[in-house]
């Protein structure tokens, strides 16, 4: 599976009442879903997220108002995706360090995951996600 993170457009009926969207596996979904959830509520100016997963993969929705999500790669360089429409989704692999902030009002974010809540799946250090790459990249 892809190793880098990818805007997906996901398919739109436009219709005069109402527009819709929808997203299936394997066409439009790069893994079999286990879980979903999603965020909501967030204060303005707030950040969600700040780590990343050993085996978690993920696709991140806007389904309504806007926020950005921000990959910071090992090097520390860091690369935005803004999220503002229903029908695109940001497809993030494993081992992708990723937060999210600039919220706007009534923000509500969708993720959906390949794994069931795991804990331990969590990278919550920096330094502990550098050198997984690097390890990664050696072998
Ligand atoms: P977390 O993923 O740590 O949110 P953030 O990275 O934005 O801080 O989740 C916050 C809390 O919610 C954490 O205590 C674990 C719990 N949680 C679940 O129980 N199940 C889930 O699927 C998720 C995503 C979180």
């Amino acid at each position: 599976h892809s190793t880098e993170p990818a805007i997906l457009s996901f398919p739109k009926i436009n219709d005069p009442r109402g527009n819709l969207t929808f997203l299936q596996h394997p066409d439009h979904l790069p893994f079999k879903m286990e879980r979903a959830f999603w965020t909501y509520d967030v204060p303005g100016g707030d950040t969600r997220g700040g780590h990343a997963y050993h085996q978690q993969r993920e696709i991140i929705i806007a389904l309504s108002g806007s926020f950005d999500v921000v990959v910071t790669k090992p090097d520390g360089t860091q690369v935005r995706y803004p999220l503002n429409r229903s029908y695109y989704g940001l497809y993030l692999p494993s081992l992708t360090w990723r937060h999210m902030e600039n919220f706007s009002t009534n923000a509500l974010g969708l993720h959906l995951s390949n794994m069931v809540y795991s804990a331990e799946d969590y990278i919550r250090d920096f330094n502990e996600f550098k050198k997984l790459h690097e390890n990664n990249n050696r072998i």
